[in-house]
């Protein structure tokens, strides 16, 4: 699922017909919130994003932020090449302004007394702006809730943000986060532990919103900055996993013999069948953590 290659000819409707999809996958992916942009990313101007395949414009508003097709009604220009006025988004080719709901308020070169044809609209998609994330749906009626990661709304704790982009599939990308087996050699600089270690028998739960799963581990160094692990040259910790389908992961790392906790949130855009954006958070109980040390070695 999510990965297989598309068939000639079963492309309609919303789906592009270069996307490298199936149908089957493309509609299954198109009834999930995903998420498109860091909040800051939609500021003072349009911003562009593609989510399976489809290109679309995020701009801001007095009321929030609208997610639309990225083609203007008038003439197919990218409107993320256009600009904010007043609260609108204006198109870079006529000027035509459209406003938060992605209706057409002006036409410049028409003069006053034209009435809007009611087809210069936008097509938009739900749009939520949560831990710093907008999400979209690309089929108005998500199946799946957001996940739940309430250590990220803890008024007045700090969390930072990395991303990137992977030419990989975002299944892909799901499974390195959700793997264990590769901390020693991957991340062996940093909190890898001991090449020599079995990865012990765990079992994975299903939970009402995906997957969960639990175990022990000890880190190599010691990379938190708490009182308890003063001096210690290894940490003895906890992971705890909890995957929100399709595609979005918090990791909780339970620093054993403190009160420290490090939230480790990773979410992905499928923006195209081997391409894929990634959005991650963390956080932790001091709410100052280190961006430099996560960033490097996400
Ligand atoms: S193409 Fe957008 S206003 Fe004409
Ligand atoms: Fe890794």
């Amino acid at each position: 699922m999510f990965v297989s290659p598309a068939a000639v000819g079963e492309k309609c409707g919303l789906q592009p017909a270069h996307s490298g999809f199936s149908h089957a996958d493309w509609h299954s992916l198109a009834s999930f919130w995903h998420p498109v942009a860091f909040s800051q990313e939609v500021a003072d101007q349009p911003f562009a994003a593609r989510l399976l395949d489809v290109d679309l414009v995020l701009y801001r508003h007095a009321a929030g932020v609208t997610v639309a097709l990225d083609r203007c009604p008038h003439r197919s220009v990218p409107l993320s090449r256009g600009s904010l006025k007043a609260h609108t988004l204006a198109c870079a080719m006529h000027g035509l302004r459209f406003d938060g709901t992605g209706r057409c308020v002006a036409i410049p070169s028409a003069g006053e007394g034209l009435r809007v044809p009611d087809r210069l609209q936008l097509r938009t998609f739900p749009s939520i702006e949560r831990y710093g994330i907008v999400w979209t749906c690309l089929n108005g009626e998500p199946r799946w809730p957001l996940p739940e990661w309430p250590a990220f709304e803890v008024p007045g704790r700090a969390f930072y943000t990395a991303t990137d982009i992977w030419q990989a599939s975002a299944v892909r990308h799901v499974e390195n986060f959700n793997d264990v087996a590769h901390f020693p050699w991957v991340h062996g600089g940093t909190f890898g532990g001991e090449a020599e270690w079995t990865v012990p028998v765990y079992e994975v739960a299903s939970t009402a919103y995906g997957l969960s799963f639990q175990l022990p581990y000890v880190e190599g160094g010691n990379r938190f900055p708490d009182e308890a692990g003063r001096g210690l040259t290894q940490r003895e910790v906890v992971y705890t996993y909890e995957l929100t389908f399709p595609f979005s992961t918090m990791l909780v790392v339970d620093v054993q013999g403190s009160d420290f906790t490090h939230w480790f949130c990773d979410t992905v855009c499928p923006r195209a069948v081997g391409e894929t954006r990634i959005f991650q958070i963390f956080t932790d109980t001091q709410g100052v953590a280190d961006p430099a040390y996560w960033i490097a070695d996400a």
